[in-house]
């Protein structure tokens, strides 16, 4: 792969989220996310979520990687490493401890103007997630989370503070990591990390989610028109997590199928970049009777606040079937159909399965969709590393994974035309997996001393990867 197809502007980066990374979760005044509250899980073993923060259990975010104390270290890494951006996340609670104050908290504020500074002062532009499964917890306890129309005015005073305070820092923003995560209503960690909703006893999940989601974007679109006042050159995208999800087979119900499921989760971005509420989804609504609550002027905000670009992770396709003698779990609003398994690709220890070519099918579905630019701010390899007795770690299979997915990325630019700013890998420095709480899910680059029990030294080592990846991004 010739890397000078790619334009000298082209974001070679790294990505993380504050929460995966920085601990000092009661630290600098910061307040009790909803990160803090999941404790660790295992491979097929999901997270719990507990009522606070109790003393029994063992929440692997509490600390991370410490990397709340260890940035200055772990920005030198960055830096040898050669990436011109690193995409992490502002903990709003270290912001707005409770998330309902009025006024911020300096510390916390203090703490993203030093993180700044370093990343700068190293030639690594921030590039900055809004709200990244961080939320303040009491939006949870006191206001039920982002089903509640209050959280809008939470969220917009939050950004409102972080972009005027680092309007001179950053110049690449997103909104909400994958909103749409939550599309299919039904996984209760999604929902969670998502909206925080507090649902009470004879509640429509399916309704409610839609109605958090909708806040959301709502939401997102006010903070991006606010962030054009602030500074017009500003960058503000969304987040998206796109899955492709194909068809089985050329079974016409398959085909169609596939649609449907994957209107699901393009509701989200057909409304943060065309600013209105798509068809197919208003009808959904009324065809299940659900009663989602929007104004008008509302409804103005979402074609005032459009994105100006599409940020998203990748990792792994999908499929979908009706064909009855395929296995699969079901789908809620399309039960006809189900998912199931790609008989073409293989999978990762996690379950993932592994389609670089599916990266390039995403770009060209997406810009045509859309026809804005993209930004790769995910995509890598979760797997269990081992660290040899002279302290290297030979991660070929990470340097397969990525390489195969960066030729992919770079025949979407060649071939396709596709308008693309960048690439940050997932978990550039290994940190705590989202969705199963463990240390040993690595997708870093730099290794971190630490296992699923919390146990290590939490020292730093380059892995393989690294190396490859300094030469494949040098300039
Ligand atoms: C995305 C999230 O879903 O995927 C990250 O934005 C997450 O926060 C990443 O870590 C990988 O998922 P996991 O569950 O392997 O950590």
């Amino acid at each position: 792969m010739d890397k000078n197809v790619f334009k000298d502007t082209f974001l070679w980066g790294g990505a993380v989220a504050a929460h995966q990374i920085e601990g000092g979760w009661d630290q600098g005044g910061k307040g009790v996310s909803i990160a803090d509250v999941m404790t660790a899980g295992g491979n097929g073993i999901p997270r719990e979520i507990t009522k606070g923060v109790l003393p029994d259990n063992y929440y692997p975010n509490h600390e991370a990687i410490d990397f709340y104390h260890r940035y200055q270290e772990d920005v030198a890494l960055l830096a040898e490493l050669g990436i011109s951006c690193f995409r992490t996340s502002i903990a709003w609670s270290r912001i707005y401890p409770k998330g309902d104050e009025l006024e911020p908290n300096e510390e916390g504020l203090k703490f993203y103007d030093d993180l700044f500074d370093e990343l700068l002062a190293h030639g690594i532009e921030p590039v900055i997630t809004l709200s990244h499964f961080e939320m303040p917890y009491h939006l949870y306890e006191a206001y039920g989370g982002f089903k509640n129309k209050q959280l809008i005015d939470f969220f917009v005073r939050y950004a409102e503070t972080v972009m005027t305070r680092y309007k001179d820092k950053v110049n690449y923003w997103m909104t909400f990591n994958e909103i749409n995560n939550q599309a299919d209503g039904q996984h209760d960690l999604h929902v969670w990390t998502n909206s925080a909703i507090r649902f009470e006893p004879g509640d429509n999940h399916e309704e409610i989610v839609y109605q958090a989601g909708l806040n959301e974007l709502i939401a997102s679109a006010k903070v991006v028109a606010l962030g054009r006042r602030i500074n017009p050159d500003f960058q503000i995208g969304c987040m998206m997590a796109y899955v492709p999800v194909y068809p089985y087979s050329c079974k016409p119900e398959d085909m169609m199928a596939s649609i449907k499921v994957m209107d699901r989760r393009f509701f989200y971005s057909d409304v943060h970049a065309r600013g209105e509420l798509p068809n197919y989804m208003l009808t959904y609504w009324q065809d299940k009777q659900f009663q989602i609550d929007y104004t008008s002027e509302e409804l103005e905000a979402l074609k005032a606040g459009t994105v100006d670009y599409i940020g998203f992770s990748y990792y792994m396709s999908t499929v979908t079937t009706t064909q009855a003698e395929v296995d699969g779990y079901p789908i809620a609003d399309f039960p006809a159909a189900k998912i199931t398994s790609n008989p073409f690709v293989k999978a990762s220890d996690w379950g993932w399965q592994i389609d670089p070519v599916g990266l390039r099918y995403t770009l060209n579905l997406v810009y045509e969709r859309y026809n804005l630019p993209l930004f790769i701010v995910e995509n890598g390899f979760g797997a269990y590393d081992k660290l040899e007795e002279d302290g290297t770690i030979n991660d070929s299979y990470r340097i397969d994974y990525l390489s195969q997915h960066i030729e992919q990325m770079a025949l979407a630019v060649t071939k396709d035309g596709v308008e693309l700013m960048g690439y940050t890998p997932w978990g550039i420095i290994d940190i705590v997996s989202f969705g199963s709480g463990e240390m040993e899910k690595r997708y870093g680059l730099i290794h971190v001393d630490k296992d699923n029990q919390g146990q290590g030294t939490l020292t730093r080592r380059k892995k393989q990867s690294f190396y490859w990846y300094q030469q494949l991004i040098r300039k």
